[in-house]
């Protein structure tokens, strides 16, 4: 856990509907930390904007927006502790990124990991190398810098796949810092422990690039259909399984209380349970998580000016912050 003062901030990509695998990868720890009392200020924001490079439909980024947003309030996040906010609202933040153009080398572009990952696959596919490739996605790390920058972050909670962004951040804050004197703070990344990849449907990582996900706020009757979904082996009822090998498993370990885990487990080396009645137990623990949750998921979905006004008021606040360090940026730039 931060230390006492230390600033946390992170940013989540309104790119898809969330699943069970970013609940338990990123959204609890995030809601955990954001909540820490003995932790410094929070900032939590909808990174709209870098959604653009790749989504080009209006509706789905606003539709995500506020899944997202309800989703976050209704497992939790406090955010009248937190500032809560979509990153579009705060312009401040698109006149940093411009100004850290102008100290950010063409080069470290050249090494991000996204940005190469679209070269080798237009290579590979014997295309033109950038073909495919707009501006924002290539700058999309100079803008995340001006995220992280702006509120002088400490700590950014990330996955493992963001971590080249954050040092990037602290690269570009230390490269203006050389220029301009000492006025960006120096971020570090902080990696989440591993809670443990989320198995999907089919057993590998749950992930909407497979498509084997289990939507995180499904109807009931939904969730409870793709659960009989999962995968198994074709093991009997009467013989013994393998807990450590079986999704239903490893699924349930997230959603249930350690004695209702070791409980689970028994049954399954014992044998006698078939796999349907497994799930049946699976989804009982998940829909008893949820429940509560999806009521106010539920609620706020269906007041969506309700979800405006958390943003307009988080707004507000973060510009007020932002217009502190965009000011003492544009001074030691332009005097
Ligand atoms: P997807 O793979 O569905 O595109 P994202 O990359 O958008 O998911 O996930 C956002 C964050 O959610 C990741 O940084 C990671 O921390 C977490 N996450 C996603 N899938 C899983 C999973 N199966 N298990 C654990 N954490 C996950
Ligand atoms: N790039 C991050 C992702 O794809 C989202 C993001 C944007 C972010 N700005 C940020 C994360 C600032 C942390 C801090 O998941």
């Amino acid at each position: 856990m931060p230390n006492k003062k230390e600033i946390i901030l992170t940013g989540i990509k309104p790119t898809g509907t969330l699943h069970l695998g970013n609940l338990v990868g990123a959204i609890m720890p995030v809601i955990k930390m954001a909540n820490d009392p003995k932790a410094g200020q929070s900032f939590v924001f909808i990174a709209d904007l870098h959604a653009l490079n790749a989504v080009s439909d209006r509706n789905e980024i606003s539709k995500h927006t506020h899944e997202i947003v309800a989703s976050f309030l209704a497992l939790g996040l406090d955010a009248e502790r937190t500032v809560f906010f979509r990153q579009s609202d705060v312009p401040e933040v698109t006149e940093l990124s411009m100004l850290l153009m102008n100290v950010t080398p063409k080069g470290l572009m050249n090494r991000a990991h996204a940005y190469k990952a679209a070269v080798d696959k237009n290579i590979a596919a014997a295309t033109d190398a950038d073909a495919g490739i707009n501006m924002g996605l290539y700058t999309y790390p100079i803008l995340m810098a001006a995220d992280i920058l702006l509120y002088g972050s400490d700590l950014v909670p990330v996955g493992a796949d963001q971590k080249q962004h954050v040092e990037f951040a602290r690269d570009i804050a230390g490269s203006f810092n050389n220029i301009y004197g000492n006025i960006l703070n120096l971020p570090k990344p902080f990696i989440r422990a591993e809670t443990g990849v989320v198995p999907g449907l089919d057993g590998r990582k749950m992930s909407k690039s497979y498509g084997n996900q289990i939507p995180l706020f499904d109807t009931p009757n939904d969730m409870k259909k793709k659960i009989m979904r999962i995968i198994t082996d074709s093991k009997l009822p009467a013989e013994p399984k393998n807990p450590d090998e079986s999704t239903i498993f490893q699924l349930y370990q997230h959603f249930a209380d350690a004695a209702s885990v070791t409980a689970l487990r028994k049954k399954f080396l014992s044998g006698g349970m078939g796999y349907g009645e497994a799930k049946k137990i699976l989804n009982d623990a998940i829909d008893a998580y949820l429940a509560e949750p999806r009521a106010t998921y539920n609620a706020l979905m269906s007041a969506p000016k309700k979800i405006d006004a958390i943003l307009a008021a988080g707004a507000v606040r973060a510009r007020a912050m932002a217009g502190v360090t965009l000011a003492r940026v544009k001074s030691a730039m332009l005097g």
